[in-house]
Order: structure tokens, then sequence, then C-alpha cells
């Protein structure tokens, strides 16, 4: 492993933000992220698959009267979002390092408010369709940690892995309110939280690709 990685490692060991194995929240943190960690009853917003932490650090400045925790597997990438967030004081998000398939977990059931999905992997060949974070297996884990009614968000690049989302939502159970659009940025859905650009949007935006939106809750 290189240095660098190593440093950003000994600093997650150390930062209060970012919860991961071997740390004491780690273990007992489900049920009780509002009472052990944000010490308040605000709505708990979760950002799956959060990479650097951009989605996350963004809403939280926009409301600080709501908890935000990024999850994501990569270490490396979750220190910059907590580096971030103290940097700006901002006590109101969390990372948690964990492997989506394993929230039931670190969450209770109906204990979040809202999930975002910010450009996950697309995962397009078909052997792969079980690992994207839309298919129904993981759409199953989210609506047991989210409370009823609550809201999931996914923005992406990918017209393969949008339009299988809104295949399988469309054929779901107790999905209500579904909204999409496949040019965000030109449709009337656009507002300043959607605004916010992860680094992988940056990415996909400078090649071209339109952003597309979709939202839905839980009955
Ligand atoms: C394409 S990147 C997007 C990162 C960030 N949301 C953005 O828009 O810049 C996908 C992220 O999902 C994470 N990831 C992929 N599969 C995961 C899983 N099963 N559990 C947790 N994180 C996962 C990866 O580590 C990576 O950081």
């Amino acid at each position: 492993m290189s240095r660098h990685k190593l440093k950003k490692f000994a600093e997650n060991e150390a930062r209060g933000n970012i919860i991961q194995p071997g740390k004491e929240l780690f273990e007992k943190i489900k049920g009780h992220w509002r009472t052990l960690y944000f010490g308040n009853e605000h709505p708990l917003v979760l950002e799956l698959g959060c990479g650097r932490g951009e989605y996350s650090i963004g809403m939280a400045r926009l409301h600080p009267e709501r908890n935000f925790v990024g999850v994501d597997i990569k270490g490396d990438r979750i220190w910059k979002g907590g580096k971030t967030a103290d940097r700006e004081n901002l006590t109101n998000v969390a990372f948690l390092r964990t492997q989506v398939q394993l929230l039931d977990q670190f969450f209770e059931p109906g204990e979040a408010d809202e999930i975002w999905l910010t450009f996950p992997d697309p995962r397009p060949k078909k052997r792969d369709i079980k690992r994207r974070m839309t298919h129904p297996r993981f759409l199953e884990i989210y609506r047991r940690i989210l409370k009823p009614g609550g809201r999931v968000h996914l923005k992406t690049d990918n017209d393969i892995l949008f339009d299988y989302t809104l295949e399988t939502v469309d054929r779901m159970e107790g999905i209500g309110q579904l909204q999409h659009s496949h040019d965000l940025y030109q449709s009337d859905l656009i507002n300043p939280l959607l605004e916010i650009r992860t680094h992988y949007e940056e990415l996909f935006s400078e090649q071209g690709f339109r952003i597309k939106y979709l939202t839905f809750l839980f009955d």
C-alpha cells in the first residue's frame, strides 16, 4: 500500500466523523445514530456509494437541520469527506465505511428518512445485474431501513442503469410518487439540492453526458 494511502487510513482512525471497523461506534451505532452520534432528533439522510462525499457535504451545508451519513467501502475516498467536514465544522455529517449490502447491521428498520444514490457503478454486464445498487435485493434493504414514506433519489450519467432502475421500480409493489428526467438540468425537477455536483458528475458532464435523475418513495 502506498504511503499516501497509509497516511489517510491513519487519519481516518483518529477522525471522529469516520465510523469504520475497529471503532467502538461501528459496533454500537445501529438504532442509535441520533442519540450516540448526532445528539439530536433531526431527520437522517444517507448517501450510498458516496465516494469522496461531495453530496453529503453539499447537503449538510444546505441543511443544518438534517443529519447526513455518507456510506462507502473505500476508506481513502471517505477520508476526503471526513476531512472537509472537520475543516468546515459540519457536525451534521458522518461517514460510515461498509458495504451497502450490510446496511441492516447499521440501521434499525425505519431509522433513516431518505436515501441518495449518487453515480453508482453502472455494472453494465448482464452477469453483474445483481450487483447494481438498484437491483431489487438492494431496494428491499432500503425499504427496510427507511421509515414508511421514505424517499429514494438516484442521479446517474448512465442510460443502462437509469432505464434498468425505472423498469425495476415500475414493476415493484409499494412504490409511489415516481418522477424522473433523462436530462435533469433541462427539466423542471431541478432545485439547489439537485445541483450539487460530485466528482463523477464533473467527470461525465465534461464528457457531454446528460445527467439523469429519478425519485420515488416507499408507501
Ligand atoms: C462511481 S463511484 C461514485 C462516487 C460518488 N458518489 C461520486 O458521484 O463521485 C461509486 C462508489 O461506490 C462505492 N461502492 C461500490 N459498490 C459499493 C458497495 N457495495 N458498498 C459500498 N460502496 C460501494 C465505490 O467505492 C465508489 O466510491
